[in-house]
């Protein structure tokens, strides 16, 4: 049994479908890419795992059944969704904000060894920790974000975008974190990114939307190989 299966899910913002038939499944501690084009739905892919829009078909997690189930339920069972653009909260500091992202532990002394293993995770956060949110620089948010889905210490997490807006460098450090995080936590990961270069460094598997449909599908090896991937998401 996998840890994630999607089976021929569909989606839809009001009255417009926007995807069709997507299946895909993801295994403990297993990373899965979505790569497409700006609008081919990956974004979408993952607000249907985490309830945030209307589908059909089924989504299961751990054996459950948890399609059209409420996100905050869906979250409660270990699922993470670090959205597009940051969503951090720019009002509350540094430490609330990963104080916020532990909101089933009530432990305090499990929380605060978390804000210290995300600190270690992400150093430039230590600095900034009494810090408003709102004051980082875009790659301290964006790192902030991951730090806030890790605090939930999620079975699965499903990250959106996490090197846009990033210097080069930057980027790799926050997939280098996000491959540490895999092998030192097991966390299981759907990654969303624009940078197929980056996100194959750390996925096993793929699928490729274009309009809401899955077109290409494969381990990443067979991926990276492929004409039409290395053309549009590799450079050539
Ligand atoms: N809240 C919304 N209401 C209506 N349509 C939406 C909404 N969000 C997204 N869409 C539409 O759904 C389609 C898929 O959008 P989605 O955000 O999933 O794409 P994406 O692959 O993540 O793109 P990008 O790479 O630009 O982030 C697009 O046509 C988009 O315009
Ligand atoms: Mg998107």
């Amino acid at each position: 049994m996998s840890l994630l299966e999607l089976d021929n899910v569909g989606a839809s913002y009001g009255a417009a479908p926007v995807l069709h038939g997507v299946s895909f499944s993801v295994e403990e501690n297993d990373a899965a890419g979505i790569l497409g084009a700006n609008g081919a739905g990956k974004s979408t892919t993952l607000r249907a795992i985490s309830g945030m829009v209307t589908t059909t078909g089924s989504i299961r997690f751990d054996g459950r059944d948890i399609t059209g189930m409420r996100p905050d339920k869906i979250a409660r069972l270990g699922i993470a969704h670090v959205p597009e653009g940051r969503g951090t909260l720019g009002d509350l500091s540094v430490r609330d904000n990963l104080r916020v992202g532990a909101f089933q532990q009530r432990d305090r002394k499990t929380v605060a060894d978390d804000i210290e293993y995300c600190l270690d995770l992400f150093p430039n956060l230590r600095a900034r920790i009494g810090s408003n949110a709102s004051t980082l620089s875009g790659g301290e948010q964006q790192m902030l974000a991951i730090a806030r889905g890790i605090m939930a210490k999620p079975r699965l997490i499903l990250l959106d975008e996490a090197s846009l807006g990033l210097a080069p460098s930057t980027a790799q450090n926050v997939y280098a974190t996000i491959g540490r995080l895999r092998s030192e936590a097991g966390v299981s990961m759907v990654i969303v990114e624009q940078n197929a270069a980056l996100a194959f460094r750390v996925v096993d598997h793929a699928i490729v939307l274009e309009t809401g449909r899955i077109s290409l599908q494969g381990p990443r090896e067979k991926l990276m190989g492929m004409d039409e991937v290395r053309r549009a998401y590799l450079g050539g």
